[in-house]
């Protein structure tokens, strides 16, 4: 039978990213301090703030994965400023509506589940890769997921590439040209810096290996 992440393994997963997230705050403002306007990190840590709350009332648990997914973008679009919330909400709002059991995902659901939120974000973002903003870290990660998949890998083998192609987008933004969003005003004077929103798109995929790759505990059974 294919290896299944269960739906307490991907709430574990969003609250992981969450700690990163508000842990990391300052690294986020850095780097947009230098080609935006400096709001990436308090945007983002306030947005997982209150995503880690709602996923942590105990009074108000999610009953399957599309709910989950769901509340994580209903509250990223409501409390995030900026690009980004919208952004991650419509990624994550579009990766409600993939198919999936209720509460559990095989690797090929996991998949699609990160294909449809990529393509809602690039819909609604108009972003091509190389445009230097998250869709250089999301775009290769799911590419990576799917050649893993189509080759028969392992989940932790599939989460795995999928976090070294997100890491090698993130870091393959320094070189670029912005295109798209703030940064693109400042034209060749973009490159040379990280784009911020690859960077938490990046954890993003860095989180899911460690909590998704690793077998469901019967603490996050689901
Ligand atoms: N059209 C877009 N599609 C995808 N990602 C984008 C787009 N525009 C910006 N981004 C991402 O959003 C990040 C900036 O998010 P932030 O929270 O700082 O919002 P913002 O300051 O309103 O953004 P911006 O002014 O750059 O549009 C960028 O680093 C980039 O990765
Ligand atoms: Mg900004």
């Amino acid at each position: 039978m294919a290896q299944e992440i269960t739906l307490g393994q991907l709430r574990n997963w969003l609250i992981l990213y969450a700690d990163r997230v508000i842990a990391k705050e300052e690294e986020l403002t850095r780097l947009d301090a230098a080609i935006g306007d400096a709001d990436h990190g308090v945007n983002m840590r306030r947005g997982m703030e209150k995503v880690r709350e709602r996923l942590q009332d105990p009074n108000n648990p999610c009953p399957d994965i599309s709910a989950l997914f769901r509340t994580v973008a209903m509250t990223l679009i409501s409390a995030v400023g900026g690009a980004a919330g919208p952004l991650y909400g419509t990624f994550f709002l579009r990766a409600a509506t993939s198919p999936n059991d209720g509460t559990h995902v095989d690797l090929a659901q996991l998949a699609r589940m990160l294909r449809f939120g990529l393509d809602g974000l690039k819909q609604r973002g108009k972003a091509h890769i190389d445009d230097k903003t998250m869709v250089d870290a999301i775009q290769p990660a799911v590419e990576a997921m799917e050649a893993a998949l189509a080759s028969g890998q392992s989940l932790a083998v599939a989460l795995a590439v999928a976090q070294q192609a997100a890491r090698l987008g993130m870091e393959h933004t320094i070189d670029i040209r912005a295109n798209k969003g703030r940064a693109s005003y400042l034209g060749d004077r973009s490159i040379g810096h990280q784009d911020p929103g690859a960077t938490s798109a990046y954890w993003l995929f860095e989180t899911a290996a460690i909590v998704l790759g690793s077998p469901a505990s019967p603490s996050n059974t689901g």
